[in-house]
């Protein structure tokens, strides 16, 4: 018999914080008109002094549990993608199991920034597919805003804070019909962090550690890859264009997720946005924007929805699933 993964909760949470372009005008060469004409996002959440990447995978988690309606000692996988981690050890996934008072089963955090739920959601459906777990908690959490150079607007205006987080439950039909991962680690220098732990401690502890990248080659890759992980994922199944009812794209620029939604001949309409308001929350925006579009109605059970997302590395991903 064929195990799949399938979706019983999902949960999100956004720091209260909510910082608009008007705020970003006051402190760089930027304006509202600029970033929403080029990026679509109007604002974004950040997290409080005393907030951190724990506390916001956390409530998210918590409201997935809730939403499943599950005893959380039932969870057997832990998954955490996150490019922001609270310490350098133990992982948050380890630090959220003990939060959540679960004890024992696996937990570890994946990284593959913007695209690290996806490679997160591709990990667990292998555990339930392989009998490894039988329930399993993805989450994507970060705090972008502490790794980004407030003073450089070519990236200030495009991120944000925030957590998604879902159940998946081992059952006997889908549930996710297939994930596709992908890496090119030559284009790294294109969108990084230039330093870490073996490189300079100091930076990292220092809080001067941030993000650079190449927007407009940055921009160009994506478009590709995510047109070419599109055609992948619906050949792998056999279906056409026109058997996905909801894309749920990675949040990063309403321009690229137009370009997709484009290929795949999909009115804007049926695609979950919410980079207007969130930014790029990286690992967290997938799992922020599916929680959004089931909570508001728009995702129904036994909708397809098709999911894709591109980050540094390079990386992209996609997952086809059945809700
Ligand atoms: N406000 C005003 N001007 C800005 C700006 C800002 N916040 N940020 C950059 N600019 C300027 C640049 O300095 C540049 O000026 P110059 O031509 O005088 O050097 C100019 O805008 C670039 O404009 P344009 O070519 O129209 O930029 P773009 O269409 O490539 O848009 C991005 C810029 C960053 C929005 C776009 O490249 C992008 O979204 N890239 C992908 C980023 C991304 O998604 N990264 C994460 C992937 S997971």
């Amino acid at each position: 018999m064929t195990i799949y993964a399938r979706l019983i909760g999902t949960g999100s949470y956004l720091p209260e914080r909510v910082m608009t372009n008007a705020e970003l005008e006051t402190s760089v060469d930027t304006t509202d008109a600029w970033i929403q004409a080029r990026t679509g996002i109007q604002q974004r959440h950040i997290a409080g002094e005393n907030e951190f990447t724990l506390d916001l995978a956390e409530a998210a988690s918590r409201r997935a549990i809730e939403a499943a309606g599950i005893n959380p000692n039932t969870i057997d996988l832990i998954v955490v993608a996150t490019t922001t981690a609270d310490r350098v050890f133990p992982s948050t996934a380890c630090l959220l199991q003990s939060k959540l008072d679960i004890h024992g089963p696996p937990a570890f955090d994946v990284q593959a920034v913007c695209s690290g739920f996806v490679y997160a959601l591709d990990v667990a459906n292998r555990f339930i597919q392989t009998g490894g777990a039988t329930r399993a908690l993805v989450v994507g959490a970060e705090t972008f805003s502490r790794i980004i150079d407030w003073t450089d607007r070519n990236t200030c205006v495009l991120f944000g804070d925030g957590a998604g987080a879902v159940i998946l439950d081992a059952a006997e039909s889908p549930g996710i019909y297939s994930t596709h991962l992908h890496a090119d680690g030559d284009y790294a220098n294109l969108l990084h962090v230039p330093k870490g732990v073996s490189t300079n401690l100091v930076a990292v502890q220092e809080g001067t550690a941030f993000v650079e990248m190449q927007g407009t080659e940055v921009f160009k890759m994506a478009v590709n890859k995510l047109g070419e992980i599109v055609d992948e994922t619906l050949a792998a199944n056999n279906m056409q264009y026109s058997d996905i009812d909801w894309l749920v794209p990675h949040q990063a620029n309403i321009r690229i997720i137009k370009a997709t939604a484009k290929k795949l001949g999909m009115p804007m309409d049926k695609v979950i946005q919410t980079v207007q308001y969130h930014g790029n929350t990286s690992a967290a925006s997938i799992p922020l924007a599916l929680d959004a579009g089931i909570r508001e109605g728009y995702i129904k059970p036994g909708e397809t929805v098709l999911m894709e997302a591109f980050g540094g590395g390079f990386t992209w991903g996609s997952a086809l699933l059945k809700v």
